[in-house]
């Protein structure tokens, strides 16, 4: 089936004990083991017929062989994580997400994962990062901020001649653009608080795995860590995802759209958008994804204009997160990438004067006039002596 059908007929597409369009709120913490209804389900935590759903969804939209859907995206990937052993080691994106940073930096770095961040567009950087105690690669593509391209097909190929796990995070393309797991990788892991729920109300992680040993293992490891997603949160998920692939087409029209007018203006300093022709490595992208995506970062030309235009905007939020029907705009150096020193954004080329767009479904025309109404210099106010 086509991608758009799968989107309304994943996982399950109506309850199976009621025909009910739509798999209903199971709003139960625990459940009668005498007369459950179906076998296996007897606490909310371990199993839950709404989650279910979802992490059947999924499993399926990623070409996987089970889904799992935790508390949130870093619940996610910690959890994945936790497959590690002190002493392990990692090769992971330089510019992976600030949150994942933190937690690899600041927690499991503590309890023993040894880490080493490379520039995952640089195929031979990665392999290089090698070390006889890695034991998993873990990449973003595009990555967020600098929307960084990796071949995912080539480390998949690496990780599997040298036995390692190898984890994506695909938030940014979701599997309506990108689906690794069909390029080999073992785990892809989302923050389905992004464009898979779409709507800027949920929390969400969602991981799809290759294969039914490791989704045990995983499976386990949710159960024992309990990072879980509610009832009620799977459930909207289950309602955004439905929207995914026509919320996703409008977006990515309308980011293709902006890209080009930011890439012929003047306060513009650089584009990053793997829709642009000589964005570095779009050829690969363009061979591993079927679309550029929703996200454009841009710098402007010097800090002072983007603290202005930050100030005057008025139709995107201004904040972290991204993937919403409503526009985001974030200053990654104070939000997203905040954990990180100066010197480490310096060093991944973070800039202060780099934003990050979030394109939602408005009309790219009107989000065009606030930006040429927001960078206007004549409206820079003089400084205060
Ligand atoms: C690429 C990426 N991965 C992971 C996360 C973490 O997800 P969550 O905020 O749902 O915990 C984020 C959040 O912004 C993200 O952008």
């Amino acid at each position: 089936m086509d991608f758009k059908s799968r989107l309304i007929h994943a996982g399950l597409d109506r309850d199976p004990f009621t025909g009910a369009a739509g798999v209903p709120l199971y709003l139960a913490s625990t459940f009668d083991q005498r007369k459950a209804l179906s076998p296996g389900y007897d606490y909310t935590r371990s199993g839950n017929p709404t989650r279910e759903a979802l992490e059947r969804a999924i499993a399926d939209l990623e070409g996987g062989a089970a889904g799992l859907a935790f508390a949130s995206g870093l619940a996610a990937i910690s959890t994945i994580l936790l497959i590690f052993n002190p002493g392990d080691h990692l090769v992971v994106s330089e510019d992976v997400y600030g949150g994942s940073f933190r937690v690899l930096t600041k927690v499991f770095q503590r309890w023993g994962l040894g880490v080493s961040f490379v520039d995952a567009a640089d195929a031979r950087a990665v392999e290089n990062a090698l070390t006889p105690a890695t034991r998993g690669l873990f990449v973003e593509s595009p990555s967020n901020p600098l929307l960084k391209i990796a071949d995912l097909s080539f480390i998949a190929g690496l990780a599997k001649e040298r036995r390692l796990l190898s984890i994506v995070d695909n938030t940014f393309a979701t599997p309506c653009l990108q689906r690794p797991l069909e390029l080999g990788f073992d785990v892809v892991v989302h923050s389905a608080t992004k464009f898979l729920n779409g709507h800027s109300d949920i929390l969400a992680g969602l991981a799809a795995v290759r294969d039914k040993e490791l989704a045990e293992k995983l499976l386990y490891l949710q159960n024992a860590i309990g990072a879980v997603l509610g009832v009620q949160d799977s459930w909207l998920l289950l309602r955004g995802l439905k929207t995914l692939a026509v919320r996703m087409e409008a977006s990515q029209a309308g980011a293709a759209c902006l890209a080009l007018k930011l890439a012929a203006r003047p306060e513009v300093k650089r584009v990053y958008y793997p829709g642009l022709e000589g964005h570095p490595g779009k050829d690969i992208h363009d061979r591993q994804a079927s679309g550029p995506g929703a996200i454009v970062s841009f710098e402007l030309e010097s800090e002072e204009l983007t603290r202005h235009f930050l100030s005057r905007v008025r139709l995107p939020l201004v904040s972290v997160s991204l993937g919403g029907v409503e526009s985001i705009l974030s200053h990654p150096a104070t939000m997203s990438h905040a954990s990180m020193s100066p010197e480490e954004r310096t060093e991944r080329g973070i800039s202060p004067a780099l934003l990050r767009l979030s394109v939602g479904l408005e009309n790219p025309e009107d989000l065009w006039a606030d930006f040429e109404q927001a960078w206007r210099l004549d409206a820079i106010e003089p400084h205060a002596s």
